[in-house]
């Protein structure tokens, strides 16, 4: 008897000490403002169809910094340009990494691509081969010529089509995808010819299926040839991306060995990476411009004083078109591609504007919310390409109002060939005809509701009618 009442008070003495120092030892935390999470689902119940427009609502209610649960994950939301700017260049080193969700384990070959690799060696040695080889300058300018040809193809396929009601929507992702794969592997390994190991439009269909669903693409099934191709040549020219990427593999000084999983990864980061953020870029704008045809005929008219009406539009002309420049620029601003940066994740504990964000915290900086701040947008919801003239509003991650690429560490690797792509596609389509809405459809019917995916794309795309502007030989 005597024995248990010593292990009572010894025991109960043990407790209060652990509790004293729990107490002394972790201050409470004063975490972000957030809804209050539900048991099992956190706050899940509260994002509807479109993300994004969800977290501006409840920003609106909790702040420009606040602290969802999904399930039991800590997620924080950033909405405004001072907190991207926190999250983004303040504390860039802590956010860098990604989270281990399942769209990058099953997309990315287990995270093996750059896009879902942790913040570590392989995506520091995976970015920096992507900027210093694969979109160095040179290596871009080296590749014009494919971009200029697949331009010339989707002008000559919509030619055909004057006068006829088209949907953009049924030639863009095509174009991109076909600029971008031979970018990536040439042409030899796909063609629209069903002897080919894919055809275009299966590979299409695997893209479009990756970006909406999340679903599971293997490029391990259409290059079969990936491990074996010779590489080792001393009078090595790349022909493609992926010729250098291979080459790259074979350099026995390379840190993180880049084995068939990871090239499989970093090929996919191409293809994924730039053909539908180009092409729903353009998509968003040409919806914008039908919204409203006195831009439309600005452009043209900045067209017709810069260019005239003998040639094409081409990349080293671009400096000459600022209207076209500054009507890319509203529509990132309006139409992000990725409304919601992909997520970043902490990987330390961190204090963000005085409050503590605990390591393992999911990031989104909502890029939808930032572009309609009517601190620093003056009608926020109008597109108004003119406030882009003569000031010179950065794009690249500079300015955390407008962050259509992202910033800092994580901002995209693939800026220069994006903005070529929707510059001069932009360019020569705007060049190349005059346009309309098809049927009855009036400017005010244009609906500019969304669909989320990892990128977002316009809900009801409009069927058009092109006319050319050019004499018809150039088509
Ligand atoms: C209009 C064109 C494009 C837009 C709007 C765009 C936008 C973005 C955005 C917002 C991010 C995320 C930044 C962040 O996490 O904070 C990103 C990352 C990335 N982009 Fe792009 N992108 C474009 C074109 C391209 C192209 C052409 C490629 C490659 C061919 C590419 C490859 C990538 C990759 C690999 C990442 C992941 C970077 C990382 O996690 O370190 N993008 N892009």
């Amino acid at each position: 008897m005597e024995i248990s009442w010593v292990f009572i008070v010894f025991g109960s003495w043990l407790l209060a000490l652990a509790f004293v120092l729990k107490i002394f030892n972790h201050p409470k935390r004063k975490l972000p403002p957030g809804p209050k999470p539900w048991p099992i689902i956190g706050n899940l119940n509260l994002l509807g169809s479109l993300p994004h427009v969800s977290f501006h609502h409840l920003s609106q209610k909790y702040g420009d910094l606040m602290l969802l649960k999904f399930g039991s994950k800590p997620v924080l939301v950033a909405s405004s340009p001072e907190m991207a700017k926190e999250i983004l260049k303040t504390h860039d080193a802590i956010f860098a990494s990604r989270p281990e969700l399942a769209a990058g384990k099953y997309t990315s070959y287990n995270y093996s691509d750059m896009a879902w690799a942790p913040y570590g060696a392989y995506w520091r040695q995976a970015r920096k081969i992507y900027l210093t080889e694969i979109f160095s300058p040179k290596r871009l300018d080296s590749f014009e010529y494919i971009r200029v040809e697949e331009g010339q193809t989707l002008i000559s396929r919509l030619f055909p089509l004057s006068g006829k009601p088209v949907l953009l929507k049924d030639h863009l992702p095509q174009f991109t995808l076909r600029t971008i794969s031979r970018l990536v592997m040439s042409d030899k390994y796909y063609s629209s010819d069903a002897s080919s190991i894919i055809t275009l439009e299966t590979l299409q269909q695997m893209l479009d299926e990756w970006f909406i669903l999340g679903g599971v693409i293997n490029i391990g099934d259409w290059i079969p040839w990936l491990s074996n191709k010779e590489t080792n040549r001393r009078d090595y020219v790349p022909k493609d991306m992926v010729d250098t990427l291979l080459h790259l593999a074979d350099d026995p000084n390379l840190e993180v060995k880049l084995k068939s999983d990871r090239l499989m990864g970093l090929i996919h980061d191409l293809i994924a990476g730039g053909t539908d953020t180009s092409a729903a870029t353009i998509e968003w704008a040409f919806q914008e411009l039908l919204r409203q045809p006195n831009i439309m005929d600005k452009a043209h008219q900045e067209l017709d004083r810069a260019i005239g009406k003998e040639r094409w539009v081409e990349e080293e002309d671009f400096s000459k078109l600022p209207y076209i420049d500054a009507i890319i620029k509203e529509t990132f601003r309006l139409h992000p591609l990725c409304a919601l940066l992909p997520p970043h994740y902490s990987i330390e504990d961190c204090n963000v504007a005085g409050y503590d964000i605990p390591k393992g915290t999911i990031v989104y900086v909502n890029a939808w919310s930032l572009g309609r701040n009517s601190k620093y947008w003056d009608r926020a919801e109008e597109f108004i390409p003119e406030r882009f003239i003569e000031n010179n509003i950065d794009i690249k991650g500079q300015n955390f109002a407008l962050l259509p690429f992202g910033s800092g560490r994580r901002r995209c690797p693939g800026y220069s060939l994006g903005m070529k792509l929707v510059r001069t596609t932009m360019a020569n389509l705007l060049h190349g005809f005059n346009w309309k809405l098809a049927g009855d459809m009036r400017p005010e019917d244009i609906s500019m509701e969304e669909i989320y995916g990892l990128t977002t794309h316009p809900k009801k795309p409009i069927s058009v009618i092109m006319e050319p502007r050019l004499p018809f030989h150039l088509y």
